[in-house]
Order: C-alpha cells, then structure tokens, then sequence
C-alpha cells in the first residue's frame, strides 16, 4: 500500500486549496494514508508533516491562499538538505509526492523523483507559465481580478482623460498582462516575451488623441518594467500627464473561480491516480480540454511561449 503525501511551494495561487482537498479525498476515497506537508520543501526538511483525515479539507474548496501553507526555498538544490526531507517522508512510510506550485517546484519535486520519492506536479500559480498544461490554477481567478481592477481604473481614465499605466504580476511570463489586457481593452499591452518600444507607445496615444481619444490604458508586466518607470520612458517621447497602478499582490488573493476550483480538482485526483498506477517524474496538466501528463524533462525542456496570435490580435483590437 502506498503512502502519499502533498504540499504546496512557492506563490501560493486560488486554487491551491481545491487540489489539495482532491489530493486528500481521492487518497482516502482509494483507500490510501495521506499526509499534509505544511511549509512547502522547508516543511519537508523540518519534518513538519501530519497525517490528514477527509475531515482536515472541509471548507477549504472555497478559499484562496493555501492552508498547507507556501514558502520559497532555496536551499532545497543542496542534495544533503534534500535528503533530510526524503528521511522525513521515509521514516513515515511515505513514497509518494504531490507538489503543487510553479516551476521552480516542479525542480524541488524532479530531484526528489531522481532520488527515489515518486513525485507527480500539479501547476498551481498564477503566471500560466508552464509547459504542459494551457491553463495552470490560481490563473483565471487572478485573471478576473486584474480585469475587476482595470474595469474600476477605466472608469476614472474616462471622467479625468487620463493615460494610467498598470503594473501586473509576471516576472518572466506575459500571460497575465495580455489576458487582461485583451479582456480590459488596454490601448498597450507590454510583456517581458516581446520588445516593448515605448516610441512606439508614445505614437499609439498621439494618434488616438489626434482622433479625439484622451484616455489610455497601459498593461505592463512587472518583468518589462515597474509602472513609475514606464510613465518616465513614456515621457521621453510625449507630454502626456500619467497615473500609474501597481496591483500588486491583491492579484494572488481571493476565492478561486469556477473554472479554477474544477480544473484544481480534476489535476488534484489525476495526481493521485497517475501515483497509484506507478506514474512519477510528470507533472499534470489540461490540454485541449483533456487531462495530460508531461515528464518533467519535456516541462523544462524549453521555456514557456505566449499566444503568439492573441497577442497579435490585441494589436489589432486597439487600434
Ligand atoms: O510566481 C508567482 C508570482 O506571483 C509572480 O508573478 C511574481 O513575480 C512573484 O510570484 C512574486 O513573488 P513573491 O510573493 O515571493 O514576492
């Protein structure tokens, strides 16, 4: 009989609570022991592990942020650190893992595979950056609040006939900011997968404000550029009066949508059953709407790509 265990590492994600709870529940549901990992990979070295009963993911399908709690650590690539945590799951019984994060956890859990803990990976944040799935979880819900907040920033634009410049999360990925902005009406979208030419940007407003449009929205990915520094290079070329708005974490927050509590819960259950039938090394995803399984090589084996065509699209929707 196996034993499995699950935790959640790196930026928490709406969601995370939904995979969590389909982890524990089809465990039990296949008659397996389960246990919680609190603290992501740093739980896992400082043995902070509890065995979980159905009960212990009541009322959590609702939740955003994670109540196994997320932490980022980087002292996981030492081998001698890792072993401790493999100790951990051993002395236990333990030889199964489900991680729930981004990619920098999909590293922790491939080194764990190597080193003997079948390990499965669930997508879990917000950036939709990882290869094998079209949708990670925490994405669409933090979708719908950044287009809450540009909808709300668009109605002030308006009245003021102002150019605001908000700043999304996105580090090294452009999902977030192309979504919102095709989904926000943005006039530009500026992501770290494409050169952003802000003379460019500059002439995009001047010709909407020569064809009487005095508003603008700007998306700009954090990864491109903060929102302060974007209305200083934007001024370079044109003398226009900015407002800039850093959404901020707010964006990693709040209950999960729909879409995000079922996709957690089909990864969360196919996770376990991928273990049960001897599955490791992979991580889950959902492509063309259908469950799949991607080997952690192939996930890292080249860097995540944007919607070529969307983003080609939200060019032409704003012109
Ligand atoms: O990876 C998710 C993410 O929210 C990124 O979009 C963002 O750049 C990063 O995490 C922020 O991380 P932290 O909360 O550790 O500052």
């Amino acid at each position: 009989m196996k034993k499995i265990a699950v935790l959640t590492s790196g930026g928490d994600a709406p969601g995370m609570n939904a995979a969590f709870r389909a982890v524990v529940r089809k465990s039990i549901y296949e008659g397996i022991e389960v246990y919680g990992v609190y603290q992501g990979f740093q739980g896992l070295i400082n043995d902070n592990i509890k065995k979980l009963e159905l009960g212990d993911v009541g009322d959590i399908i609702q939740r955003g942020g994670t109540k196994l709690y997320s932490a980022r650590c980087p002292e996981f690539i030492e081998p001698q650190v890792r072993q401790k945590g493999i100790e951990n799951l051993k002395k236990r019984g333990i030889d199964s893992l489900v991680v729930i994060g981004g990619d920098g956890s999909y590293r922790g859990a491939q080194r764990l595979n190597e080193e003997g803990i079948n390990t499965i990976g669930v997508p879990g944040t917000i950036d939709n950056d990882i290869n094998g799935t079209d949708y990670t979880i925490g994405f669409d819900t933090a979708l719908n609040t950044i287009i809450d907040a540009v909808d709300r920033i668009r109605d002030t634009a308006t009245s003021h006939e102002r150019t605001f410049i908000i700043e999304v999360m996105g580090r090294d990925a452009g999902d977030l900011a192309l979504w919102a902005g095709v989904a926000g009406g943005a006039e530009t979208i500026l992501i770290p997968e494409a050169p952003s030419d802000m003379k460019v940007v500059a002439e995009r407003i001047e010709t909407g404000m020569n064809r009487g449009k005095k508003h603008s929205i700007i998306i700009v990915a954090e990864g491109v550029m903060s929102a302060a520094e974007c209305g200083e290079e934007l001024r370079k070329y044109i003398n226009v009066d900015t407002r800039e708005s850093v959404l901020g974490h707010m964006q990693r927050g709040g209950k999960p949508t729909g879409n995000d509590r079922v996709l957690a819960s089909r990864l969360g259950a196919y996770a376990v059953e991928l273990l049960i039938n001897g599955t490791s090394g992979h991580a889950v995803g959902i492509e063309n709407n259908s469950l799949s399984k991607t080997s952690f090589d192939q996930v890292f084996e080249e860097n995540h790509k944007i919607d070529e065509g969307l983003f080609r699209l939200s060019k032409e929707l704003s012109i």
